[in-house]
């Protein structure tokens, strides 16, 4: 018998007065006792020089263009606390885990700069007790499981060695997109001081990354309890999660090869090796999206923004039916988790935000800024009617290589907002990358959602948020 299994016997012979809450109580107690009594680890709480609960947390993003380290310092209310001048302590570096295909240790090794800045930035004495996390994301996904299994262990064994961080058995994995999903709504919601607040008040998340995109929102407890079944091979439509004691029903759908570079692909092969009315007029060449090429030119006519439209329409799978019965669907034939006041507050990221910013849509020095749908639609169509030689003087914030398809990308953003997330043109939305808290500016993306999640299995911290 183990000890857990022993324990839950030793339980069932507890007076049967104690209520339920005590039961859980007990066991988490008994549970807890149990670790602290493990010699191979410390489970005190850290002090800090006035006395308070502190605690740091370690979150890398392993991305297909690059990792990245966040370390976050929180108290014991679980604010965030100042690291030097900033709220967040933040480093990258290129190219990503997965450019170390062949090469395991290679790829750990990459990481090294990163650890040891961590590593001088949480005091030594807390370092035992400061959970470290990587998540990798789409680009060690497409490696394959073996291959991104070898070096994610290989990752495991370097933070092992090379550091006195707290690494988990489950520490450094491959997260999937309705995981980034949730973190992300997390962190938002988090830094606009939702949390803990009635579902309605909370903000919804749209995080159009470069191989997929998310929708994550709160929905009612009878929405929750309606909800379909996913069809087979999909996550569950709705997660639960406990944050600051008030439970949540979080609507999060991850549509794969939907995220801007991905999209690219799908549109060009609607046209298969003709001309395509999103690509801008005089270009001529061939775009590559994960190992696959694609022909990319302007018909003689140049790009149009409802000949684009048209084809984007067609690569969302608009028509493809609702296969729940008295649902609504987006595209795609995926739920759309049936809208509600958890979902009409929406924060628009990522790529969302990147050609917000480039196209004038957001202006770029700010962390984030109002807008409505409508305004992508007024840029996607300027931007149809630029011919290629003129797009570098006119949008000269995007980069050589996305100009050809300036046309196509606010063409898919504008119609996956209206047509495939149906918002209203005119509601206002928020195209957001950070979010101001206190005196500064943090990152509203997945590492902060993790940092909560990791601290909150710390016994200081204990049940903030879990998954249930
Ligand atoms: C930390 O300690 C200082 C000094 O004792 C106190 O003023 C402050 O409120 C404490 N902060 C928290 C979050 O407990
Ligand atoms: C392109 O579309 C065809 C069907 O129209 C499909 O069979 C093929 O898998 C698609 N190719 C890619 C790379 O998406
Ligand atoms: C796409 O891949 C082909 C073959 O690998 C290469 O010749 C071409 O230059 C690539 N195109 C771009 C835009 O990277």
């Amino acid at each position: 018998m183990d000890l857990k299994s022993l324990f839950t016997f030793f339980l069932l012979l507890m007076p049967s007065f104690c209520s339920s809450h005590q039961y859980l109580m007990r066991i988490n107690n008994i549970l807890n006792t149990n670790r602290k009594i493990l010699p191979t680890k410390q489970q005190l709480p850290n002090i800090d020089d006035n006395n308070n609960v502190t605690s740091y947390a370690v979150i890398f993003d392993a991305g297909s263009s690059g990792s990245r380290v966040h370390v976050f310092h929180f108290d014991q209310n679980l604010n965030l606390l100042h690291i030097g001048s900033d709220i967040e302590f933040y480093k990258k570096i290129e190219p990503g885990l997965s450019a170390y295909a062949d090469n395991p240790e290679e790829a750990a090794n990459s990481l090294i700069p990163l650890i040891d800045e961590a590593q001088n930035i949480v005091p030594q004495e807390f370092q035992p007790n400061t959970p470290l996390r990587l998540g990798a994301t789409a680009g060690l996904r497409l490696l394959g499981v073996d291959t991104a299994e070898r070096i994610l262990q290989a990752v495991r064994d370097m933070f092992r060695t090379r550091s006195n961080f707290d690494v988990e058995s489950d520490a450094v994995t491959v997260i999937d997109g309705s995981q980034e999903g949730s973190y992300m709504w997390v962190a938002l919601n988090y830094l606009l001081g939702k949390l803990g607040k009635e579902y309605s008040e909370t903000v919804a998340a749209v995080d159009l990354g470069g191989a997929s995109v998310q929708m994550v929102y709160a929905v009612s407890k009878y929405t929750a309890l309606n909800a379909p079944k996913p069809l087979d091979g999909q996550d569950p439509y709705i997660k639960n999660v406990i944050l600051k004691g008030q439970e949540y029903n979080l609507y999060v759908h991850s549509y794969l090869r939907y995220g801007s570079d991905a999209a690219r692909g799908e549109i060009l092969n609607i046209t298969h090796n003709s001309a395509n009315p999103c690509v801008l007029a005089g270009f001529d060449g061939t775009y590559n999206y994960s190992g696959n090429e694609y022909k990319a030119y302007a018909p003689s006519s140049g790009s149009s923004f409802e000949k684009c439209r048209e084809t984007v329409r067609e690569a969302l799978k608009l028509e493809a039916p609702c296969p729940y019965k008295n649902k609504e669907c987006t595209f795609g034939g995926i739920w759309s988790g049936g809208g509600g006041s958890g979902q009409k507050n929406l924060y628009v990221a990522t790529s969302f935000f990147y050609l917000a910013s480039e196209t004038g849509i957001a202006d770029p020095n700010k962390p984030n800024s109002k807008a409505v749908p409508m305004d992508y639609k007024v840029a996607a169509k300027k931007a149809c009617a630029t011919k290629y030689e003129d797009a570098a003087s006119i949008y000269h914030l995007v980069t050589t290589d996305r100009l050809p398809y300036v046309c196509m990308d606010l063409t898919y953003q504008y119609t996956l907002l209206v047509e495939g997330f149906r918002i209203n043109p005119l509601q206002e939305i928020t195209v957001t990358q950070q979010i101001e808290y206190e005196d500064a500016v943090v990152d509203a993306s997945w590492p902060l959602g993790s940092a909560i999640e990791a601290l909150s299995s710390l016994p200081t911290f204990e049940r903030l948020m879990y998954f249930i």
